[in-house]
Parts: C-alpha cells; sequence; structure tokens
C-alpha cells in the first residue's frame, strides 16, 4: 500500500509586503484540509509558512500528480486569496498564474515536490522551504547530503550508502532531463548543476535498491508567466536514516549560507540563511533567503511532529555567517556580484532605460 508525500506551496498574499504571511491564510487552508482529511482524500496534512508563501504538506493514497489532490490545493489557494484580497493582503493571489484549474497546478503558478513511497517500519521525512530564491537553491546543499563524503559519512561507512546515489537532473531551459551516478559521473554532474540557474536536481533514488530519496520543486515562475511574477521559491522532501543520509546528514550541508539567487526584487545573490519557522520572515532588504525545515516521523501515513529542525543552538554559526555574508553583499548595492547579471535580470527596467536612451549611443 503506497503513500504519497505531496507539499504544495504558493504566495498567495504577503504579510506585511512580501515579508510573511497572515495567520488567517493558515486558518483557511487549515479548514479547507480538515475537511478534506474528514472525506477521506487525505490521510493527514500540516498547514505552516516560510516567508510569504503558503506550505501545504499532504499525506494520501492516490499518487503523484493525482487531480483530486492538486484540485484540492489549488481550491484551498483560491479559498486563501480570498480572504488576501479582503486583507488588502500584499500580492493577493500572486503564484495563481490561470483563472481555472486545468487539472494539474504544475505550470499554474504554485510550486510541487511529491514522492510515492513503500512506508518504511519508521519513516523519517524531512520537508525544506525556500523563500526569497529559486529552484535551483537545493543544488549545492542536495549534492552534498547524497555525494559528498565530507557531509555524510554514512557514504563511506554505511554499507546501504556505499554504493552512492542516482540524480535526475533537469535542464530548466530545454526541458530535458539526465540521470548521473554518483560517485563515477560525479565531475560530469557537476559541470551541469553548478549552473543552477538552469540545471536543477529532481530527484534522487538510493542505489542499494532503487528507492526515491528526495524530490524538489523545479517550476520557473519567471519562465511560465513569460515575465516577472516573483521568485519560485522552491520546496524539497528528503527521506532520512538507513538507506538514506541519517538526519543530521540531511541537515549538515545548511551548517554554511551558500549564495543562491534571490532576494531583493528576486534580482540578487545573497546568503541562504536556515531558520525556525518562526523566523522563516525575510525583513531587511527582503531577505536575506531563507530555509526552513520541518521534520515528521510518518505512522501509517499520519504526520508525526512537526519538528522544527533548524531551531537549534548548533545552526547559530550558520546564522552569524549569514548576516556576515550579507553585509559584505549588501555593501556592492547595484553592482555584480550582488546584483544579478543583466541577462538575468530580463523583466526588469532594463528594455525601457535602452529604448530611452536609443539615440544617445554613439558609435566607437
Ligand atoms: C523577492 C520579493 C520582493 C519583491 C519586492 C518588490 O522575491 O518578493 O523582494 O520583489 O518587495 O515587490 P513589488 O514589486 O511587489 O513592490
Ligand atoms: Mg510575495
Ligand atoms: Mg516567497
Amino acid at each position: 500500500n503506497k503513500l504519497t508525500i505531496s507539499v504544495i506551496k504558493a504566495d498567495i498574499g504577503g504579510w506585511v509586503g512580501h515579508s510573511a504571511i497572515h495567520p488567517r491564510l493558515v486558518e483557511v487552508a487549515t479548514e479547507e484540509l480538515s475537511a478534506a482529511r474528514k472525506r477521506g482524500l487525505l490521510i493527514d496534512f500540516h498547514v505552516t509558512a516560510c516567508g510569504d508563501d503558503l506550505q501545504l504538506i499532504l499525506t494520501h493514497r492516490q499518487g503523484v500528480d493525482n487531480e483530486q489532490i492538486h484540485k484540492l490545493a489549488w481550491d484551498t489557494f483560491v479559498k486563501g486569496t480570498a480572504v488576501a484580497k479582503e486583507l488588502h493582503l500584499y500580492g493577493a493571489g500572486q503564484d495563481l498564474l490561470s483563472d481555472a484549474f486545468s487539472g494539474n497546478v504544475r505550470g499554474q503558478g504554485p510550486g510541487v515536490a511529491e514522492m510515492e513511497i513503500v512506508e518504511r517500519t519508521s519513516e523519517p521525512v524531512l520537508v525544506f522551504m525556500a523563500d526569497k530564491t529559486s529552484a535551483g537553491a537545493w543544488n549545492l546543499p542536495l549534492f552534498k547530503m547524497f555525494a559528498d563524503p565530507f557531509t555524510t559519512a554514512g557514504l563511506v561507512i554505511a554499507p546501504g550508502m556505499h554504493q552512492g546515489f542516482r540524480f535526475e537532473v533537469h535542464d530548466i531551459r530545454e526541458h530535458k532531463k539526465i540521470l548521473f551516478d554518483c560517485p563515477e559521473d560525479l565531475y560530469d554532474m557537476l559541470m551541469f548543476i553548478g549552473t543552477p540557474g538552469r540545471f536543477t536536481i529532481k530527484h534522487v533514488f538510493s542505489r542499494a535498491d532503487g528507492t526515491i530519496a528526495a524530490v524538489s520543486s523545479t517550476e520557473r515562475l519567471s519562465l511560465l508567466a513569460g515575465k516577472y511574477v516573483g521568485k519560485d521559491d522552491p520546496v524539497m522532501v528528503v527521506r532520512a536514516q538507513q538507506n538514506f543520509p541519517a538526519v543530521g546528514e540531511v541537515l549538515e550541508p545548511f551548517r554554511y549560507p551558500w549564495i543562491i539567487e534571490g532576494w531583493m526584487r528576486g534580482s540578487h545573490y545573497g546568503p541562504l540563511m536556515a531558520v525556525p519557522i518562526k523566523q522563516a520572515t525575510p525583513s531587511r532588504f527582503d531577505g536575506p533567503p531563507r530555509v526552513a525545515c520541518l521534520g515528521f516521523q510518518i505512522a501509517d501515513g499520519r504526520l508525526i511532529g512537526p519538528r522544527d529542525m533548524f531551531d537549534d543552538p548548533a545552526f547559530e554559526e550558520a546564522r552569524r555567517e549569514a548576516n556576515q555574508v550579507a553585509d559584505v553583499l549588501r555593501r556592492h548595492g547595484p553592482f555584480e556580484p550582488h546584483r544579478l547579471p543583466l541577462e538575468e535580470m530580463e523583466y526588469t527596467t532594463l528594455p525601457q532605460v535602452m529604448k530611452k536612451l536609443e539615440g544617445r549611443w554613439e558609435k566607437l
């Protein structure tokens, strides 16, 4: 009897600005999902937020990409949007890119990470959520979790992990995918995943038994909508222990504040700061970008949790370093490498400025 874990998220309105969500949105979503659990569509759920993104964590038996589940999420976001409009929350309905649901939330604005699993006797699962960043933000941490023995001791000393992991990488520009078997394919894979704006790790599988270890959301709102409509703040789900990295090995990559794209107006590089949910409220220069992680034990589909995994003094140094990196980058103001390169900012005022200056450029 297979179990599906679905994490579906959308920014349907910020409070205040893009810094957080209003508690009423969590209430509305909880009412909707409670009703769905009562009528048996869901086994269990947890509603939370990371920055201005409302997060629906769902367990059910309907499989991935299921129309009923996606419709439930969509309807929940629509209900939430009505409340967001009532409260004049900022950017109400921002991520609902179409007016009507068309069978699947993929490509319609919300972000989705789903995996179907055979539940183990004990099933520890970690749900990661990031705000003020983009789909590729998980590349480096996923690489470290599943392919770097300096992060994950199990790759060397755990029999179930010594064979390594298989990575499914998507080229989100050309809409292609490829599988890399690590460690053999490590150097080939790094050639691509080092450009996270184009290549993203979608799935990771155990090579010991082929089971799924991790899934990320790789939607790109800016590509979907054809214009800038916010960053596609990503989510991911990671299974832990036994043939997978231990919980602490999964969390270890977040000891360092990796520099990623996002932050103010989705147009700057900034450090990814690992925080508890209550601190996942990016305010300074609309950031710096945040990552939060909730842990659950799964019991016959029920979500036993959450535990707020970065609510640990051991991550205080990571946060302090993130603030230091933030200061160094902020000093550069509108200069690279704080601000993204021009090509990455097509949705900005560049075309207008170019047009205005048309007659003033002279041949050299
Ligand atoms: C970044 C983000 C914010 C907004 C900024 C301007 O992902 O959401 O930094 O880009 O607050 O927002 P608008 O254009 O809505 O005034
Ligand atoms: Mg927003
Ligand atoms: Mg957001």
